[in-house]
């Protein structure tokens, strides 16, 4: 990406300051984090730094004043260390390379800050993350506030800065669908191959596959086309693990009768993708598999239709629970004689016991990206909380073209009295990432088949 567009994102931060009074914003990138003894977990750069520079390194600091000046903190170039941990982009190369105003070198921190931050009204900072940077800035202000003496003017307003610039994330620019679009793609083939993977080790004479073996599949599908990683650690789940939202992939066995539920996507240039399948693990579905998958596809469907520019962003979760909670009464998971109708169901919060988490989620730089859910100009109105009761709070966002969601409906079915066995640990999620288009929503991760008919095919191919 050029420079300019990560300049245009500064002024345009600096647009929003002025239009809220103005001041000055500091923002660190992420901390190193040490994983033991001299080992460092793999370096992450904070979204809403880079989102803003365009700069991976760490041990880098952005500040940014209203009237559009900005200036780096960042590591100096030192041959020394590039011997051991390669190049660093320096003080001295980064206004060019960067586009900011000035770069100084990030152990003046403390003794240049103070002055930054002299005669700014208020102190723009995301509050709350990471937890130390408050105190730092106190530590700033201290110094300011003893030196008032002499003239020296010292804020008098902290402001959290996070709303902010996750209003700016929230709809994306034609680079950054661009990147997602990538890295959709790039995950949708490591889903392919998951499958693929799984279908010839059965036919190969396989009495099981590990989720592990699996893991690696997709792991090595995201590296050999580019991307940094996954996005968030991959579920792999087999048969009765799905039934676990959050199961990581580990060393349990997936038969040839059950069914895989894989939740991977990959982080490519610092945006995330999300895609859940579910597929029978030699290819073919069973009755009651092929049933329930249908169900939360048909599911899926609705939350799609329900996915448009002037729909709310929880719209596609009340479509979702409709047709899965209409399913649950019609499979015999909820009996109509306890439960009553679909509209109790729903009313209670009964279909929980089945589909217990929410339909979608922001997707960008970060898998749960930023942005606000509630509607921002609307009043509290009362409205059903999901569990059976009701909340006073804002309505739900209203889609925007340029947002980018997922949709994720699941059914988990845990054994119980009353729920038909044939049912019994079958877990299934099917999720897809979706841009608000003008009109409608165009799905980035169809690459990955999804029809029960098409994944039949796809793993006899
Ligand atoms: N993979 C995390 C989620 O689907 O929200
Ligand atoms: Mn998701
Ligand atoms: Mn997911």
């Amino acid at each position: 990406m050029s420079s300019s567009i990560f300049a245009a994102r500064r002024a345009q931060l600096a647009e929003r300051l002025r239009a809220a009074g103005g001041g000055v914003a500091l923002l660190p990138t992420a901390p190193e984090r040490t994983r033991n003894a001299d080992s460092e977990h793999p370096y992450r750069h904070d979204s809403h730094f880079h989102h803003l520079t365009g700069f991976d390194e760490p041990q880098a600091w952005l500040v940014v004043r209203s009237d559009g000046h900005s200036t780096l903190f960042c590591r100096p170039a030192d041959p020394e260390q590039a011997v051991w941990h390669g190049h660093r982009l320096g003080t001295e190369a980064a206004p060019q390379v960067l586009g900011v105003n000035e770069a100084r070198p990030i152990d003046s921190l403390n003794e240049a800050m103070p002055a930054l931050l002299a005669g700014q009204g208020t102190v723009w900072f995301t509050f709350g993350r990471p937890a130390e940077l408050s105190g730092q800035i106190e530590g700033w202000l201290a110094t300011l506030r003893a030196q008032e003496r002499r003239g020296v003017e010292c804020p008098t307003q902290c402001r959290d800065l996070h709303p902010l610039i996750s209003e700016m994330r929230l709809i994306k620019d034609v680079s950054e669908l661009a990147t997602m679009r990538r890295a959709a793609s790039i995950s949708a083939g490591a889903h392919q191959r998951a499958m693929r993977y799984c279908a010839q080790r059965f036919r190969q004479g396989a009495s099981a596959v590990h989720e592990y073996e699996i893991e690696a599949e997709l792991l090595h599908e995201f590296r050999r086309h580019g991307a940094q990683g996954p996005a968030y650690p991959s579920i792999v789940a087999a048969g009765a693990n799905a039934c676990v939202l959050h199961h990581p992939a580990g060393h349990a066995r997936l038969l040839p009768d059950e069914l895989c539920l894989v939740d991977a996507g990959c982080e490519l240039d610092g945006y995330a993708s999300d895609i859940t399948r579910t597929f029978p693990a030699s290819g073919c579905f069973s009755g009651p598999q092929r049933a329930l998958y249908e169900l939360v596809l048909a599911a899926q469907q609705a939350a799609i239709d329900a996915t448009q520019p002037g729909q709310r962003q929880r719209d596609a979760h009340h479509a979702a629970v409709r047709v899965l909670s209409q399913g649950m009464l019609d499979f015999g998971l909820l009996s109509r004689d306890v439960h009553g109708t679909v509209d109790d169901v729903i009313a209670n919060a009964a279909y929980r016991a089945f589909y217990m988490h929410g339909t979608g989620h922001w997707l960008g730089r970060d898998v749960h990206d930023v942005g606000e859910y509630l509607s921002l100009g609307e009043a509290p109105v009362e409205q059903p909380d999901g569990f059976g009761g009701t909340v006073v709070k804002r309505p739900s966002r209203v889609l925007q073209p340029g947002m980018v969601v997922t949709l994720e409906p699941g059914l988990y079915v845990q054994p119980a009295p009353g729920v038909p066995e044939c049912y019994w640990h079958i877990g299934i999620r099917i999720e897809d990432d979706a841009i608000v288009t003008d009109s409608s929503c165009e799905l980035i991760t169809r690459g990955a088949p999804v029809a029960p008919d098409e994944i039949e095919a796809w793993m006899r191919g």
